[in-house]
């Protein structure tokens, strides 16, 4: 089966450097339609500029695939409405929004400012969330949509001097549970990618003799399959120097305490068995757990 984006218009945030230009790239020699949208700043996020999707947007055009450059900050919401209406007026339809864009201010807790709390989550959680919301409508009336988010094992597995990117990238994890929810019966579906790539996010934080086995055309694939017609929800794909895998939540089956055992002391005695995942199971729903929660209590109240 050839997976393919003929007649897809896809956005790809942040996609003027690094995984996201990779992104661009594969999506568009599959057939899609990119709007490459980039700020071109720096790391940090500071300053600004159009020449990094417009040379992505090039290597498209030269490539023989079609592409528009887009510079919305994706933390305003100004700019990712117009960044839309661009892509609407040009191609009339969004298929696949894939959330990349992304900023580090690493700093250990204790040393963390406000500035730097902000501007990530902004950046990450905000700035997916806005595009997110911007795409929802359209996607609801084509009754089709793919989103793939970008978490980070520093979120979801946590990462020192990461408390700032950790708190967003697992952010938007959550937004991504809930999205699956909503956008379900319009086939929205929204998934998230865990990446590891050599990119200049990373060539000071990875050792150099791994930078070669990690380019972040190794992870795109796992973009392209998540973003595919017949691909997933909900799920949480790792992808990096040739490896792929899902990460998955899974809920212990737990204890039931009668009510004059419910102490802080039972807990504690109990605790080894809270923790046996063996009989574990992944809850799709926040309703779920509380229906497994009230038939364990109605069970042992019968
Ligand atoms: N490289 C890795 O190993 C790794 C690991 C986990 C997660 N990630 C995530 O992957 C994504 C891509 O990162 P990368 O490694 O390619 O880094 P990168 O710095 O090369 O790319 C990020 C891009 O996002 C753009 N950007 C930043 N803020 C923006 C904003 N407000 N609006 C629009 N564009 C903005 C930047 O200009 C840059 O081109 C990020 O979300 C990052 O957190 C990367």
């Amino acid at each position: 089966m050839t997976i393919s984006f003929n007649d897809r218009v896809a956005i790809v945030t942040g996609s003027g450097s690094g995984l996201g230009r990779s992104h661009a790239l594969q999506l568009a020699a599959r057939g899609a339609r990119v709007v490459v949208n980039d700020f071109g700043g720096s790391r940090d996020g500071r300053g600004g500029s159009a020449t990094a999707a417009e040379q992505v947007v090039a290597e498209i055009i030269a490539a023989g695939g079609e592409a528009i450059a887009n510079t919305a900050n994706v933390t305003s919401e100004a700019d990712v409405q117009a960044m839309v209406e661009q892509t609407m007026d040009s191609w009339g339809r969004v298929d696949v929004l894939v959330n990349n864009a992304g900023i580090l201010r690493d700093k250990s807790f204790a040393k963390m400012q406000g500035d730097d709390w902000r501007a990530v989550v902004d950046v990450h959680l905000n700035g997916s969330a806005n595009c997110s919301r911007a795409v929802w409508p359209i996607m609801r009336e084509q009754r089709y949509g793919r989103i793939v988010m970008t978490t980070s094992t520093s979120g979801i597995y946590g990462n020192f001097g990461q408390a700032n990117y950790g708190a967003a990238k697992t952010g938007v994890v959550g937004l991504m549970n809930v999205l699956h929810i909503e956008g379900e019966k319009y086939d929205i579906r929204v998934n998230c990618l865990a990446p590891t790539a050599a990119t200049r996010m990373t060539e000071d934080i990875m050792p150099e003799e791994i930078l070669g086995t990690i380019a972040p055309q190794n992870v795109t694939p796992a973009v392209l399959f998540l973003a595919s017609q017949d691909g997933p929800s909900r799920t949480l794909l790792l992808a990096g120097a040739g490896c792929f895998t899902v990460a998955k939540l899974i809920e212990a089956e737990g204890i039931y305490l009668d009510e004059q055992q419910r102490t802080p002391e039972k807990i504690a005695e109990n605790f080894d068995q809270m923790c046996d995942l063996s009989s574990g199971r992944e809850i799709l729903t926040g309703s779920e757990h509380v229906e497994k929660i009230i038939d364990r209590a109605k069970q042992h109240n019968r």
